[in-house]
């Protein structure tokens, strides 16, 4: 089945210190924001940092945008105080919180039972508040089918900056290819990463790319998580966004080809079409698994707004 969930092709870091940019991110056309109170925050901005995203998040319009708050991780003493000001303070603007650093899934289910507490005594929902895990060290890389099954995960997010370190991979371009490495030394990250995530019916977030001005080099390192099935990317500039948005959607013609699988299929193993089991659309021939792939491509092509253009993409026969 193809794994559903909120729309998150463009995943927007903003910074909880700047007020500026809390202001500036809410009329941007970004499917996620994310206001960080972790690695873009100076520790002596922490406290003012909690204030501010409380207030962003009560009094911003963030209409059409899913709202998160990475909190810091913990092994700092930061965590429990990040999560209980944002939710005591805005929990009923909140829709998620950035867990970072996971290194198994026993952070998760801290966080679960922290969030479980504060609902109670708030009186809000249980659960509705979604946990993102990022994926950014060896250990979280190693326990990350137990960190995609813990509760109220929603997505793991690959974090290449802290994963780099964390292994010490012998490069500085965070998001970018390694020249020295014949291929791409974050395949198997991305592709154990995104295993986890769809065993367990979750989305799965590539990281930033940190050469903000490099929107070509953004677009090529968006189009390899995407070729593989990720479904968004953290953007760190504006100028980011609508390259996301674009790259984690299908394109018209394979979205339009998908509604045209889903059609003939359907038509064709009904008993008005013959209960037939495999069919030709076109030059192609199509059975059970292509209606699963196309589930997937006119999926993720409603969720981004897309509607059908011309007729059927080759007449079923
Ligand atoms: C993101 O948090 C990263 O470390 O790349
Ligand atoms: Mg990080």
């Amino acid at each position: 089945m193809a794994t559903v969930g909120r729309p998150r092709r463009s995943c927007l870091a903003v910074p909880g210190s700047s007020v500026k940019m809390l202001g500036k991110a809410q009329g941007l056309p970004a499917d996620q924001v994310f206001l960080d109170l972790e690695d873009a925050v100076a520790p002596l901005a922490k406290a003012d940092a909690r204030r501010n995203v409380v207030a962003a998040l009560n009094e911003g319009d963030w209409a059409g945008k899913t709202r998160a708050v990475r909190v810091n991780d913990l092994t700092t003493g930061w965590t429990y105080r990040d999560v209980i000001d944002v939710v005591e303070g805005a929990g009923p603007n909140l829709d998620c919180v950035v867990l970072p650093k996971v290194r198994d899934a026993s952070h998760v289910r801290w966080l679960d039972l922290t969030l479980t507490q504060l609902e109670r005594a708030l009186g809000l929902p249980v659960g509705r508040i979604g946990i993102e895990a990022q994926i950014e060290n060896a250990a979280g890389l190693v326990n990350v089918d137990a960190i995609a099954a813990a509760p109220r995960v929603e997505t793991l997010v690959f974090g290449p900056a802290d994963f780099m370190a964390s292994i010490n991979m012998r490069s500085l371009a965070v998001g970018a290819l390694i020249p020295d490495y014949p291929g791409d030394p974050f395949h198997y990250v991305l592709m154990r990463i995104l295993l986890a995530a769809r065993t367990h019916d979750r989305q799965a977030i590539d990281g930033p790319f940190l050469q903000i001005r490099d929107v070509d080099g953004f677009r090529v390192a968006a189009r390899r998580s995407a070729a593989l099935g990720f479904d968004g990317k953290w953007v760190l500039h504006p100028g980011q966004i609508e390259a996301a948005n674009e790259v984690y959607a299908p394109d018209q013609a394979d979205y339009d080809r998908a509604e045209a699988i889903l059609d003939a299929y359907g038509h064709h193993t009904s008993a008005a079409g013959g209960r037939v089991g495999a069919v030709m659309l076109g030059d192609e021939m199509i059975d059970e698994a292509s209606r699963k792939m196309a589930l997937v491509i006119a999926a993720k092509g409603r969720a981004a707004g897309l509607t059908r253009t011309g007729g059927p993409a080759g007449a079923p026969s």
